[in-house]
């Protein structure tokens, strides 16, 4: 592949993704990007440095400017991870979700689908859309109910989770119906660097060093399987180049955690990294008000992707989460600069939590 064109590059998991694929390679990478508040201007500038790398403000659902982008760097793949991405926004605002997710991601998949169609051989059999989705389209599993496979019937309870799943399906539709080159990752919770701090990981890291409460809903026990970044990365990475057309991967971490249990490594190792005398960063985790239609548990069953690709995470989550914490300790420039007047004002009316 010599020319991507990734969108939602700004955001935590594309970032990370034009990093690793512009490592060692000349690939070519234009980076489309609507840049809301999920997009750091520290990350952008990051990813200005890389030698072949172009950035594009703009909408994945504006088709006049994407129509424009195909056709003036005539892209040998699109890795689509531009989307609203955080559960809690969903439920306090879910028309971003559907206009983003849905309308965005159905003007996209048209547009590509015109370009494609104009293309010659060998471009058009070698060409991609690889779509970024997630394990949430699947709904909770209860305690010893098996992980999801490829398989597992889609059962979204968010907004978020509504929004990933009717863009899967579209995606899906685009294969069968056009013979569109298609491929769908679900993957599991990602952590790591370049992750806003909303989500759960980064959250606690940030409020814990900055002695305030570390948030947990309900009674802390609901499941996620964490993913260490970069090992999502290759495995995407990995899919773009051998994955099959039509078919979907699911991407996971094999850590299944307790909420729990995630804040107390946090602050197991924050306490080891920055210790404070007489205190203990647990004495901070503070039980709120649960989430509505909270999902109790997802576990991802991986062993296609690592039967048939032959991809499996490098990262443990206790070595992930180390690195994660060592990335935050030493970017608290990256981390005060996303405390903006709208950041502070989400966790005032979200949490209650005043900075
Ligand atoms: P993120 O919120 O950090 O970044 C999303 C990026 O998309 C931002 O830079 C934002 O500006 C951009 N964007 C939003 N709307 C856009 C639009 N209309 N046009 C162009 N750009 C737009 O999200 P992330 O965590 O990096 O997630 C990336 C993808 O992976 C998403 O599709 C998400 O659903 C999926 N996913 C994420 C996780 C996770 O744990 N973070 C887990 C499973 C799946
Ligand atoms: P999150 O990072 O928002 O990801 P998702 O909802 O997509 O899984 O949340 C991960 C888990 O952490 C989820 O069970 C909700 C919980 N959580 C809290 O307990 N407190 C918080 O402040 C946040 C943001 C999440």
């Amino acid at each position: 592949m010599e020319k991507l064109l990734v969108t939602g590059g700004g955001g935590f998991i594309g970032s990370n993704f034009i990093v690793l694929a512009q490592s060692g390679s000349n690939t070519k990478i234009i980076n489309l990007d609507k840049l809301t508040y999920a997009s750091h201007p520290q990350t952008l500038q990051a990813l200005s440095q890389l030698p072949n790398y172009q950035f594009v403000r703009g909408d994945i659902g504006d088709r006049i400017l994407i129509k424009q982008l195909l056709n003036d760097y005539q892209p040998d793949a699109i890795i689509n991870f531009a989307a609203e991405s955080h559960v809690d926004r969903s439920i306090a605002n879910p028309n971003d979700f559907i206009q983003t997710n849905v309308v965005g991601t159905a003007n996209l998949l048209e547009e590509t689908r015109f370009y494609w169609q104009g293309l010659n051989e060998p471009q058009k059999s070698a060409f991609r859309f690889i779509h970024i989705s997630t394990d949430e389209v699947y709904g909770s599993l209860g305690a010893d109910d098996p992980a999801f496979l490829e398989t597992t019937p889609y059962a979204p309870n968010s907004p978020y989770a509504a929004s990933k799943a009717s863009a899967d399906h579209l995606v899906r539709a685009y294969f069968h119906t056009y013979g569109l080159p298609t491929i769908t990752t679900n993957c599991s919770n990602n952590y790591g660097p370049y992750q806003f701090p909303e989500k759960l990981i980064p959250l606690i890291i940030s409020q814990a060093l900055n002695q305030q409460p570390l948030p947990i809903y309900g009674d802390g026990l609901n499941i996620r399987d964490w993913l260490y970044v970069a090992d999502h990365c290759r495995a995407i990475y990995t899919v773009l180049e051998q994955g099959k057309i039509g078919e979907t991967y699911n991407i996971g971490g094999n850590s299944e955690k307790t909420n729990i249990e995630v804040v107390k490594v946090i602050c197991n190792l924050l306490n080891e990294l920055v210790p404070k005398s007489g205190f203990d960063y647990q004495s901070l985790v503070t039980f709120v008000k649960d989430r509505p239609g909270h999902d109790r548990r997802y576990a991802i069953n991986c062993e296609k992707i690592k039967q048939e690709l032959g991809w499996q995470p490098q990262e443990t989550f206790n070595s992930g989460l180390r690195k994660t914490v060592q990335w935050y300790l030493q970017h608290q420039a990256w981390v005060n600069a996303v405390n903006t007047p709208a950041h502070q004002n989400w966790l005032a009316q979200h949490y209650g939590i005043r900075p």
